[in-house]
């Protein structure tokens, strides 16, 4: 189908195989002996592969010898099995029947393929139209448990990613209830442990579920990984796969700081410009596992899904369970051309929001300027500052609510504080907007604090095990935002904060992980994705009752900075690091998936807060423009030439914001972490350019001061080849030149020094 285009998805009756073709890659599989392979997914082909392409170990069954089916069961590639009848390698469906069984087998029933792409219940996902995308769904069943196993795959035109998700649905209903999760977020209660039925009514429990698993050989592949902690998000990790399996997870309820929902796997020869990439990025905030089997037979068996610690779904007859999705991206032209895809998947087909291509508003936000510490004077004076530089929107932070002087109170109650705004929110609102600014706002609804009025008339809304004490973290508790009730109590409140004032932007905070899990309504195993199926119907209720706010995500920094969010906020909150040269490797780990656009970034007071770094206000201003772009500090304290740099720099906000936002982005100079290089790098560079080639800005920061390297030949990168670029001072180098000879740096001096180079192509091409 989509015959002409540069993508597809065929099957071939004769060889029983399909072919999914993107712009530069295929993904094929093949039905053999009645079961699903993986075959094949790497440079395009220009047909499906027969037979002799799969490599499934010992073939004895096949050959008809029934007697040695284990043998095949513990080598053939399978697409998707079940643990229990002799796949021995990490599974990715493991289900127990009633009795406690474990075991499944799952044979070829049939497929579908289809223009389009069909959205998945309660969860976010990549969307495209008849025109731009095709889907394949393949049906396998297990005849035995009455389980269907729908895997679906889509594509989109020009893009080389291949999406990925399951359903599982129990057959025979006597107790009908179609697809238990959509209901369960819709109306939890009717799946809680209160919830009676009938003991002999037939059902399973999926005890692990991946979204998607492949195998292939493993040929010295490496991983490469995004690791971190709080304020030192996605770092890259690159290793090498021993034996055994390999695995990086959160079970946090947050996709997490520490580890991050995407593995790579390359050849060892891979590099920024070359080399295999074979990627998965999960399209899910919460507990994650993304694992790597090196298999006796030196294959590589890769799943990523649903983190399976404590992790248990009862289905009963006539149920089903939609797994999230996963976007796998394949190039053998290395990490930049993965990341272009990455980039190109989650602009056009994952992010909705109507501000995705617009320029967002520069904003100032008060945290490290006033903390808890402020009220309507303080913030009016930042607001009247703040103004006379170019600064659009004022972003009140944590603290206007409830008695709240510091973290230890009054979360779940947002109602204002009068002692500090007497005024109310609206009242303040409108001052600001007066002044000439608009009005942003911080929650974080998801949370309860002990010493709060909802606590005291429903300790039961907050997550716990009956019976036993919840561990407190920053002071606080998780809400059951399970119940409907709670999700109901927390969104009206919002709702009457933004019936009475003209916000137009929220952060939704998010400042613990979950433990303790346990609920008066809710299943144990349960638990954990039913909390994120939650939040995100919340996030849905909120964008769709106010279409027009700037919904900005941020979990303690970017603990929750994935895929998932992206189709609910166009924007998320990096890290709480705002150092500037500490942002190099956070903003560079993040945009190693993420388009810049997506990516929180302010300029904050020096020395930082939160490394007592002091680095150039300038050098400040070009890395927050690799992002989203704001300022975070206590603009009343800067001096005068200081707030006329801010001034310009917001200028070069306006300047530069669309070429940033929209264009291709590249590393120059990047991580050594990334790619294998004999020594450290010093310093950085990226550049971003436009879609047509005619543009082009490109930073290089000196992380660290270096004796030897106060300029450096850089070479560039997307230029047109034989065009001429010049720079603002006349300087003009042909694209050929800039991108095979390099661009030398002009000479800077010192740890965190940066300079920023516009090119523009001359309309006379040589
Ligand atoms: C954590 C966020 O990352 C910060 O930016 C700030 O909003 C604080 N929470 C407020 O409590």
């Amino acid at each position: 189908m989509t015959d002409g285009k540069d993508f597809g998805i065929y099957f071939d009756e004769k060889d029983m195989s399909f072919l999914i073709q993107t712009k530069k890659a295929s993904y094929v599989m093949a039905v053999v002996n009645g079961y699903l392979g993986h075959v094949y997914f790497g440079k395009k082909l220009g047909s499906a592969p027969g037979l002799s392409s799969l490599r499934m170990g010992d073939y004895t069954y096949l050959a008809g010898k029934p007697g040695d089916k284990c043998t095949f069961m513990d080598g053939f590639p399978f697409e998707y099995s079940i643990s229990g009848t002799g796949d021995f390698r990490a599974c990715p469906l493991v289900v127990k029947n009633n009795d406690g069984f474990y075991g499944g087998e799952l044979k070829y029933s049939s497929y579908n393929i289809y223009k389009g792409k069909k959205a998945l219940p309660g969860l976010p996902a990549t969307f495209g139209t008849e025109e731009d995308s095709c889907s394949l769904d393949i049906e396998l069943v297990d005849e035995v448990l009455g389980l269907k196993v729908v895997l679906t795959y889509s594509v989109f035109e020009g893009i080389d990613a291949v999406t990925r998700s399951v359903r599982v649905e129990l057959a025979d209903g006597e107790t009908a209830g179609d697809n238990a999760q959509a209901a369960g977020v819709n109306d939890v209660q009717s799946a809680g442990v209160n919830d009676a039925q009938s003991d002999d009514a037939k059902k399973i429990y999926i005890e692990k579920i991946m979204s998607a698993s492949l195998e292939m050989p493993y040929e010295d592949k490496e991983i490469i990984t995004l690791h971190g902690s709080w304020a030192r998000e996605r770092i890259p990790d690159r290793r090498v796969i021993g034996h055994g399996t390999t695995s990086i997870s959160s079970s946090r309820g947050i996709s997490s700081h520490q580890e991050h929902p995407f593995a790579a796997f390359v050849s060892p020869d891979c590099t920024e410009n070359s080399g295999e990439v074979l990627a998965l990025s999960f399209v899910y905030s919460g507990s994650f596992l993304a694992e790597a089997e090196r298999t006796q037979h030196d294959m590589l068996r890769i799943n990523m899904g649903i983190n399976p610690n404590n992790f248990s779904w009862e289905l009963k007859a006539g149920e089903s369970f939609t797994a999230p999705e996963v976007i796998m991206v394949y190039s053998s032209e290395g990490l930049g051309d993965m990341t272009n895809s990455f980039h190109e998947v989650i602009r056009k087909h994952l992010i909705r929001s109507k501000y995705l291509h617009k320029k967002r508003p520069v904003l100032l936000n008060n945290w490290e300027a006033t903390y808890f510490d402020f009220n309507e004077e303080k913030l009016l004076k930042l607001a009247e500052t703040a103004k006379k530089a170019g600064i659009e929107m004022l972003v009140m932070d944590d603290g206007w609510f409830g008695k709240r002087d510091s973290d230890n109170c009054s979360l779940g109650d947002w109602k204002v504080d009068r002692r500090k705004l007497p005024n109310g929110v609206g009242g303040l609102c409108k001052k600001i907007n007066d002044i000439g600014l608009e009005m942003g706002i911080w929650f974080e609804p998801e949370m309860i604090s002990p010493d709060s009025d909802l606590f005291r008339a429903h300790p039961d809304y907050a997550i716990q095990i009956p019976g036993r004490k919840p561990s407190e973290c920053r002071n606080q508790f998780v809400l059951d935002i399970t119940r409907k009730e709670v999700r109901d109590c927390i969104f009206e409140q919002i709702s009457d904060i933004l019936k009475e004032a003209n916000i137009r932007y929220i952060k939704w905070d998010m400042n613990r992980p979950l433990t303790d899990v346990g609920s008066i309504t809710t299943r144990g195993g349960e638990f954990h994705h039913r909390y994120m199926l939650a939040v995100y119907e919340l996030q849905e209720r909120l964008i769709s009752e106010y279409p027009d706010l700037l919904l900005e995500n941020c979990t303690s920094g970017g603990g929750r900075f994935d895929p998932g969010m992206m189709y609910f906020s166009p924007q998320i909150w990096c890290s709480d690091d705002t150092d500037a040269i500490e942002r190099l490797a956070i903003q560079e780990g993040t945009a190693l998936i993420y388009p810049l656009s997506v990516i929180g970034a302010h300029v904050s007071i020096c020395p930082n807060h939160i490394v007592g770094r002091t680095t150039d206000l300038k050098t400040r201003g070009y890395v927050a423009l690799a992002g989203t772009f704001g300022y975070e500090m206590d603009i009343n304290r800067v001096s005068e030439d200081e707030l006329s740099e801010i001034a310009a720099q917001i200028e070069m906000y306006h300047k530069y914001n669309d070429l940033v936002r929209e264009g291709d982005y590249y590393r120059l100079i990047s991580s050594n972490r990334l790619v294998k290089r004999s020594s450290d790098n010093t310093s950085y560079s990226w550049m971003v350019v436009s879609k047509d080639g005619s543009e082009a800005l490109m930073t290089y920061v000196q992380a660290r001061g270096n004796a030897n390297t106060r300029s450096e030949k850089v070479k560039l990168k997307g230029l047109c080849p034989d065009a001429l670029y010049s720079l603002p001072d006349g300087r003009s180098y042909r694209g050929d030149e800039l991108m095979n000879i390099g661009f030398v740096t002009d000479k800077i001096y010192g740890d965190g020094a940066a300079s920023l180079y516009y090119f523009r192509r001359k309309e006379d091409e040589l």
